[in-house]
This record gives C-alpha cells, structure tokens and sequence, in this order.
C-alpha cells in the first residue's frame, strides 16, 4: 500500500468497501467503531485468499498445512510488533477477548487461596468484570471495586493505593473505557500494584484502534485485544510475559503443546482470521508510511492516528455545546483530549437512548444505545434501568463533515 502520510482521512477511506455504503441517497456514517471498526480491501483479500490458496489444520508435512503455519507464524509476528511483545511465543490466539479471559481467569484462579484479593474496575466492559467476579467465587478470593468518578468519568487511581496490600494478587483494569472513551494511566497502575506483588492484566479492546501499546512499557502482565475492534477480523490475542504462561497451568487437551504459546490456544485456530490479523496490522502500519521496521510504522501511524481523532474530538466537542438537550458524559475539557478516545456517550433531552439511535439509523448514521455491556458504568452513573446511553465513536477514517452531520441529525432530532 503506498505510504499515506501526511494524514487525511479521505483516501483511506477509498480502501474500505463497507464505507461506500448509502442509505436513502446519502453516504452511510459509521459511528459504532467501538462495537466494531470495519475493514479494508487487503484484509478481505487476505482472509478469502487463505481459503483460494487451499488450507489446512496446522502441524502437517505437506504443502497446505505448511502454509497454515506460515499464516499462524505472520500474525504472531505481526501481533508481536502491534503490542512491543519481546518474542512471539508470548502472543496468544482465540475466540475473542471474553473467551481469552475467561480461560486465564480459571488458570490464575487456581493460583489463589480463600481470603486473597483481586482488584476490578467499575470502568471497565463486562468481559473484564464476570470472569474475575466467577474465579474469586470459585477460589474464595475477595473481590475489591476501583471506582471512577462520575462526573468526568475517569479512574480514581488515587484511591488504587488503599485497595492494594499483601493478599492482592490481581490488578484487572481497562486502558480505555468502551463507554465513555476515557484512557486510563495503566502504566502508574502497574507501577503500584506490582509495588504490592500483585501481577495486571490489561483489557486494550476499546484502546486498540486509538493509541499505540507497548507491552514492556507498560511493564504489565497480560493485556487482551480484539482485531475487530482495530479494522481486522473477529479474533482475540492475548498478550502474556512468557515466564507467566509457561509456569500457569493451561485448561488444554493432552496432546497439545506443552509451552506457549500453542498451550494456551485451545482448538483449531480460525486461520482465515489470522491471515486478516496480519493484513490489519499491515494497513495500520502503512498509515505510517516509510520506517525501517514494521513497529516503526506502527508508531507513526498511531501518532498520526491521534492527532487526528483528538482533532474530531474538539470539533465534536466545541459543536455538542451548541446543541440544545445534548449532554457529553466523560471528559469534555478540550485540554484534557489526549486522555480520551473519541468515543463520546451522550443523551437527548426528552428523548430515549434507543428512540435516538433508532431515528439516526434511518437517516444512515449508526450508533450504538443501551450500555454496550459496560454495565458497572451505567449502574455507576444509575443509568442502567434508564436505557443507557447513545454512543458516537469515531475512529481515523471518520471525517470532520460526518462530525458536523451527526451533530446536525441530533438537532433536528423530534
Ligand atoms: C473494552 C472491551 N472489552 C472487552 C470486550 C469484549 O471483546 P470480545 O467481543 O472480543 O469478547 C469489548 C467488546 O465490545 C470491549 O469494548
């Protein structure tokens, strides 16, 4: 792909078929990037090449299962640039986030006593809630809540110091909230809870698409991701220090390998979705333009990336103000844009989260409403029984006119 430096939006745009769509004679504005981005040319054509090439279950000692293993190795490659990993056996395929966590909490789980503790988060998605809260069932752990504030609605990391101590064993925390975008400081979280002897795990799935991650910055111990959430295909990888999954013991079938990362990844693979895997982190790194690596790339385009979705962010910003009825939960200081994604829950006055989605979806702006299962979020801020929220997130292919014409929509909103 040619370099595509310096940033706009609009060519990008030509690579993405689904962005051509027209609903009643307008271009279709895709706001529900945080419920799923979609995807460019090259990783269509890298996912139904797989199947034209002729494909294969992995391990085998011919040409198809050989080329299985090639695809599988790429995206481990491609991944280990995506999150700064130190070696590829420390990337790990699956389902999804949710099916991923599910499956460490129940190995970390067994790691615990009756009376230790584990520290979640009321900002975070449900699928870095429930599986904690179910481990600590299982084991007689203690769950403690890190709570957010709600009127700007960030982490109250301050208060992160007076929940850790001797028994914590797990720091479970999100790096951005899906719901109200806000990035969390997971480094200084890392920082105090390993102080404690508590090991993290990162939940990037909202901040995937909108910053760059690097694990050993980072210093965590676990962070998950999904691609579909970052212009790929429906498909997790966890990320995990390599001492810690090899010594963790893995729920898998006998003859599977013993060491990572092939212990964790239970099953067989969706290679078609590890081809898209490698093709998204490609187009990503092609927004970067010219650099000697790969990460390099990586870099540049997540700094283009942000620049741009800070400047959709004031524009969004400067013209909700002006909406009459319009309210913007999380942050709105426009000096504080480098600390959210673009991700903005809002509500209509006199109108419900769903009645706004619906009337926006028939003009061909698609929203998401409800609580997008961040549901400590919405019990938080007592909107859960209230139907939740309208949630506009745009990403780097969103464009200031579409800004302007869901800003529109919503003023002429009845
Ligand atoms: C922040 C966050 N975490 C976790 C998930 C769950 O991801 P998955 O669908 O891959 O299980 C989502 C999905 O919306 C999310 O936004």
């Amino acid at each position: 792909m040619k370099n595509l430096t310096p940033f706009d939006p609009v060519p990008l745009r030509a690579h993405f078929p689904a962005l051509q769509l027209e609903v009643g004679g307008e271009t279709a504005i895709y706001l529900d990037g945080p419920g799923g981005t979609q995807v460019p040319q090259s990783v269509i054509d890298a996912m139904s090449s797989y199947w034209q090439h002729g494909g294969s279950n992995s391990g085998g000692p011919f040409l198809t299962s050989r080329y299985t293993d090639d695809i599988t190795n790429a995206a481990r490659a491609a991944m280990m640039d995506f999150y700064n990993a130190r070696r590829p056996e420390e990337i790990v395929f699956g389902q999804n986030m949710t099916s991923l966590n599910f499956s460490l909490s129940r190995a970390l789980a067994r790691t615990w006593q009756p009376g230790d503790e584990i520290i979640v988060t009321r900002l975070d998605h449900d699928a870095n809630i429930s599986p904690w809260l179910l481990a600590a069932q299982d084991s007689g752990a203690v769950v403690r809540w890190l709570d957010f504030d709600p009127t700007d609605c960030t982490l109250r990391l301050d208060l992160l110091p007076d929940l850790l101590n001797e028994k914590t064993r797990l720091l479970t925390i999100t790096y951005a909230a899906n719901a109200v975008g806000s990035i969390t400081n997971v480094r200084r979280a890392v920082e105090l809870a390993h102080a404690a002897g508590a090991i993290v795990l990162v939940d990037s799935v909202h901040f995937a698409p909108h910053g760059l991650i690097d694990v050993q910055a980072l210093d965590c111990d676990f962070l998950i991701s999904s691609a579909y959430k970052y212009f790929g295909p429906h498909t997790g990888i966890l990320y995990g220090k390599y001492e810690l999954l090899d010594e963790l013991m893995a729920y898998k079938v006998r003859p599977a390998p013993a060491k990572p990362a092939g212990k964790w990844e239970t099953g067989t693979q969706s290679f078609e979705s590890l081809a898209g895997v490698t093709a998204a982190v490609d187009y990503i790194a092609s927004i970067g333009g010219k650099a000697s690596t790969r990460r390099e790339q990586l870099v540049q385009a997540m700094r283009q990336i942000k620049a741009h979705e800070m400047a959709l962010s004031q524009r969004f910003l400067s013209g909700a103000v002006q909406v009459p009825g319009l309210r913007v939960y999380g942050i709105t200081d426009v000096e504080q844009l480098a600390e959210r994604t673009p991700t903005f829950a809002v509500s209509v006055e006199g109108l419900s989260a769903e009645a706004v989605a619906t009337k926006l979806g028939e003009q061909g702006i698609f929203v998401w409403h409800g609580h997008y299962y961040a549901v400590a979020v919405m019990e938080r801020l007592g909107l859960l029984d209230e139907g939740g929220l309208v949630r506009i997130g745009f990403v780097h292919y969103n464009t200031f006119e579409e800004v302007d014409r869901v800003l529109h929509a919503i003023t002429q909103l009845k």
